[in-house]
C-alpha cells in the first residue's frame, strides 16, 4: 500500500497520516472514536456539542455537564491513543458556551480546537499561542480571508491549518440553500484553490505552513488523490466513521446509514439557522410542515427563539444517537448511500488514504 499524501506540511506534528476525523454532534464523534482515529496516527475529533449529554445530571445542568464531558472525554480519546496521533475539539461558533468549550478544552489538554458553524474570529483570544492548534472551518475564500485578516490584525496570530469544507459535507453547510440545489456549478476545487492561495500570504508573514485539510464527500483513496491534486495536504472526512465499530453513535445509528440509499438524503432547514444534510426519515418530513412544541430549552445555540423553531435539535439529536432514528435527526454526508456495511477505522483510513499498488 502507498500512501497518498506526503507528510512535508507537517514537520513538528505527532501525525503519521494527514487525516482529521470530522467532528460530529451530538455524541456521534466523542472518545471512542477520536481515540480509534489518532491511535492509527490520524487526528480525532471530539464534538463538544451537547457533550455532557449523557451525564445523569444533565437535564437543567448543561453547561456543567459539557464542561465536564469535554474534560472525561478528552481524558478517555488521550488514554486510547496511547501517545499516537492527535486529540482534537470540534466547537461550533454558534453554540452558547462556545467560548466556554474551547478553554475548557485547552485546559484538558486537546491538541488543537477546529472551530467551524459560523466565524471564530476570536478563536486567537481564547487559546494561548503555542498551546493547541487552532483552525477555522471555511467554505469560501471568503471566510478565510475575514478570519485571517483579522487573526493578524487584531492578534499577530495565524492559523495552524484550515479545514475547507465542501458542500458534499453532511451536518451544518456554509453555503446558502439556492447554491446547494446547485451542486455541480459551485465547482468546490475552485474555491479549495481559491482557498490555498489567499493563505498563502500569511504562510510567508508568519514563516510556517499552514496545511490545508479539504472535506465533504470524500470516499475513498481515488477522491483523495483529486483532493492531493489540487494541491490540498490532507483530508478531513466524517461520514465514513460513522458506520465503523469505534464510533460512538448507537447500533441503529450505523444501521440507518448502513442502509441508506442515495435518494434518501435531504437538505433540510435546521433551527440552527443553517442549511444541512440529514436522512430524509420520518421525523424530517413530519417536522417539514409541522412545528412540535419545543417543552424545555438546553441552551445549546446562541439567538434560538424556542416558541418560533420548527423542532428543538438538541432533543432531535440525542434522540437519534440514542438510536430512536425515525423520531430523530440523523446528520450525513451526500456518500451516505455507498456505505454497506459496519467496518473499522483502521479499515477505513486504509481505504481512504492509501493506493492499492
Ligand atoms: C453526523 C454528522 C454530524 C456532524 N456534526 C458536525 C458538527 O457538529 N460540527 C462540525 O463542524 N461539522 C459537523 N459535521 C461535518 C463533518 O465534521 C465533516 O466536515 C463533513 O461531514 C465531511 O464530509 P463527509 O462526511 O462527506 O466526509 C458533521 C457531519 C456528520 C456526518
Amino acid at each position: 500500500m502507498k500512501p497518498i499524501f506526503s507528510m512535508n506540511s507537517f514537520e513538528g506534528w505527532n501525525l503519521s497520516l494527514p487525516l482529521i476525523q470530522g467532528g460530529m454532534g451530538v455524541g456521534v464523534s466523542l472518545s471512542g472514536l477520536a481515540g480509534a482515529v489518532a491511535a492509527e496516527g490520524g487526528m480525532g475529533v471530539i464534538s463538544t456539542a451537547q457533550i455532557g449529554f449523557e451525564e445523569p445530571d444533565f437535564v437543567g445542568n448543561e453547561e456543567e455537564c459539557n464542561l465536564r464531558g469535554i474534560r472525561k472525554h478528552i481524558a478517555r480519546a488521550k488514554e486510547l491513543s496511547a501517545g499516537r496521533g492527535m486529540v482534537a475539539v470540534n466547537v461550533m461558533v454558534a453554540l452558547q458556551q462556545y467560548r466556554e468549550h474551547v478553554k475548557e478544552a485547552v485546559r484538558a489538554g486537546a491538541d488543537a480546537v477546529i472551530c467551524g458553524a459560523g466565524l471564530p474570529i476570536d478563536l486567537p483570544e481564547l487559546v494561548e499561542a503555542g498551546k493547541a492548534k487552532i483552525a477555522p472551518i471555511v467554505s469560501s475564500r471568503r471566510a478565510a480571508s475575514l478570519i485571517l485578516k483579522t487573526w493578524d490584525k487584531k492578534y499577530g496570530r495565524t492559523a495552524d491549518f484550515i479545514v475547507a469544507e465542501g458542500p458534499e459535507a453532511g451536518g451544518h453547510l456554509g453555503f446558502s440553500r439556492e447554491q446547494l440545489e446547485d451542486i455541480p456549478k459551485i465547482r468546490f476545487a475552485e474555491e479549495l484553490t481559491a482557498i490555498m492561495e489567499e493563505k498563502k500570504q500569511y504562510e510567508e508573514k508568519y514563516h510556517k505552513q499552514i496545511p490545508v485539510f479539504a472535506a465533504g464527500g470524500i470516499w475513498d483513496a481515488a477522491d483523495a488523490k483529486q483532493i492531493k491534486e489540487l494541491g490540498a495536504d490532507g483530508i478531513q472526512a466524517a461520514t465514513r466513521f460513522v458506520a465503523t465499530k469505534e464510533c460512538d453513535a448507537s447500533l441503529e445509528y450505523k444501521n440507518a446509514y448502513v442502509t441508506a440509499e442515495e435518494s434518501g438524503v435531504k437538505i433540510i432547514k435546521s433551527p440552527v439557522g443553517m442549511p444541512g444534510r440529514a436522512l430524509n426519515n420520518a421525523f424530517v418530513q413530519k417536522t417539514e410542515n409541522t412545528a412540535q412544541r419545543v417543552e424545555r430549552c438546553y441552551h445549546c445555540i446562541k439567538n434560538c427563539k424556542p416558541a418560533q423553531i420548527p423542532y428543538c435539535i438538541t432533543q432531535a439529536l440525542i434522540r437519534a444517537v440514542h438510536g430512536d432514528i425515525e423520531n430523530g435527526l440523523v446528520f450525513c454526508g451526500s456518500n451516505v448511500g455507498k456505505i454497506e456495511r459496519i467496518s473499522t477505522v483502521k479499515e477505513v483510513i486504509e481505504d481512504l488514504m492509501y493506493e492499492k499498488v
